[in-house]
């Protein structure tokens, strides 16, 4: 199944919404609250599209335009820049001017339409502005030039820095392939589920049917009802966070399988040690693996994010080597894709506990270090680093 971002280009490939101002006025509007009011796109889009009375194939390009600007902002700034001296330009109209250089650069809507369309969705006193400046950045949207990679990229410069000195020449394919629409896949069991969440939870398929499982990062539940469904099982989901914890309860009652939601802190779990087949540590992380779902991520996270949940990490995953019976595996598991995420870890997960074996991690899975990895150039997902262990008896 694909994103309505991605039906949506296939209709502007026919021109059937390109003139649809008011789809312009309502991305803006959510433009403006993640800009103003630090709001969520994949929060603040749903919210104003159930206000407004767009139809299907609206909404879909309304979701285009907002994830497409938001994940391109910095190259659409860039675009504009050249051609606006004034600094005084309010936000709206800021949204506008890079909302037009994103259809005139990167989808199929015809020139004029983009222009005329987006003109018309701004206050009367500022459309003289926006349409001369959309008009220059159409002359040369689609082949202009850009001076760097992360300015191509729209990426900030320590992340494209970071990325070059973690995953070397794969960085530039990487990031591309993070900047292309998310797809959204639905599991047989109707939940929406990225591809590479799913290849964690198919690393406990060889653990036996009935078992015993913990997932001590549970929300929202993706893993822990895609385990429970899978090995037909009762998996103990913990998660710190009690609002996050009834959307476990919400995965749950949705897939009708067995992840029963526990609010407790997994540091120090409230399970017995030394009994379960499997745990499961998808613990926090910066996010930088799911840049394509989450198109304002990059502008959100800082150099300073990264590594900054290290030792919770290493103390989730030595929580989770406790609650293990002899012969059980762990899997540690974080949606990004730096090292000091992820192989900085599994460093001092090797030197405290010799009883934790690592497992080899099989296709789809890149090797890396002791672990795997899924890179979005090559694997059509979300980026993902995972260590699989086994506790030896
Ligand atoms: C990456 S998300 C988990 C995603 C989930 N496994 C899934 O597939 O749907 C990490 C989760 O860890 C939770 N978390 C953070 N610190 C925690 C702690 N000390 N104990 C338990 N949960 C924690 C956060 O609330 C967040 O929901």
């Amino acid at each position: 199944m694909s994103t309505p971002g991605a039906t949506a280009r296939n209709l502007m490939a026919s021109g059937s919404v390109s003139e649809g101002v008011e789809s312009r006025r309502v991305a803006l509007d959510v433009l403006d609250r993640v800009d103003r009011d630090g709001a969520y796109a994949n929060l603040a889009l749903p919210s104003r599209l159930a206000e407004s009375e767009l139809d299907a194939r609206d909404r879909g390009f309304v979701t285009e335009l907002v994830y497409g600007t938001l994940r391109r902002r910095r190259s659409v700034d860039h675009l504009v820049d050249r051609h606006v001296e004034r600094t005084d330009v309010e936000l709206r109209v800021r949204n506008a001017l890079r909302m037009g250089a994103y259809q005139l650069r990167w989808t199929d809507v015809a020139d004029h339409a983009a222009v005329d369309a987006t003109v018309s969705a701004v206050p009367k006193r500022a459309r003289g502005f926006v349409n001369a400046v959309l008009r220059k950045v159409a002359r040369d949207a689609s082949t202009y030039q850009f001076p760097t990679d992360a300015l191509r990229l729209s990426v900030p410069d320590w992340l494209l820095d970071r990325l070059r000195s973690d995953l070397g020449d794969r960085a530039v394919p990487v990031i591309e392939a993070m900047n292309e629409r998310a797809v959204v896949h639905t599991r047989p069991d109707g939940y929406r589920q990225d591809t590479a969440s799913q290849e964690v939870g198919r690393l406990f398929a060889e653990v036996a049917d009935g078992s015993v499982i913990a997932d001590l990062c549970a929300a929202p539940g993706g893993k822990a009802t895609h385990i429970a469904g899978l090995l037909g099982c009762s998996v103990a989901a913990l998660d710190r966070h009690a609002h996050r914890a009834k959307l476990v309860d919400d995965a749950a009652d949705l897939t009708s399988t067995a992840a029963m939601a526990v609010v407790a802190d997994a540091t120090a779990p409230p399970l017995r040690p030394g009994v379960f087949d499997g745990v499961l540590v998808d613990a926090p992380c910066s996010g930088l693996g799911s840049l394509r779902r989450r198109p304002d991520a990059r502008w959100r996270i800082t150099a300073d994010d990264i590594g900054s949940l290290r030792d919770l990490q290493f103390d989730l995953v030595a929580a989770a080597r406790d609650l293990l019976r002899p012969g059980g595996i762990l899997v540690f598991s974080v949606c990004t894709l730096t090292d000091a995420e992820s192989l900085h870890v599994d460093d001092r997960v090797a030197d405290a506990f010799g009883d934790l074996l690592p497992v080899a991690l099989s296709e789809p899975w890149e090797q890396h270090g002791r672990g795997g990895r899924l890179l979005p150039d090559r694997f059509d997902g979300d980026g993902m680093t995972a260590f699989a262990y086994r506790r030896s008896p």
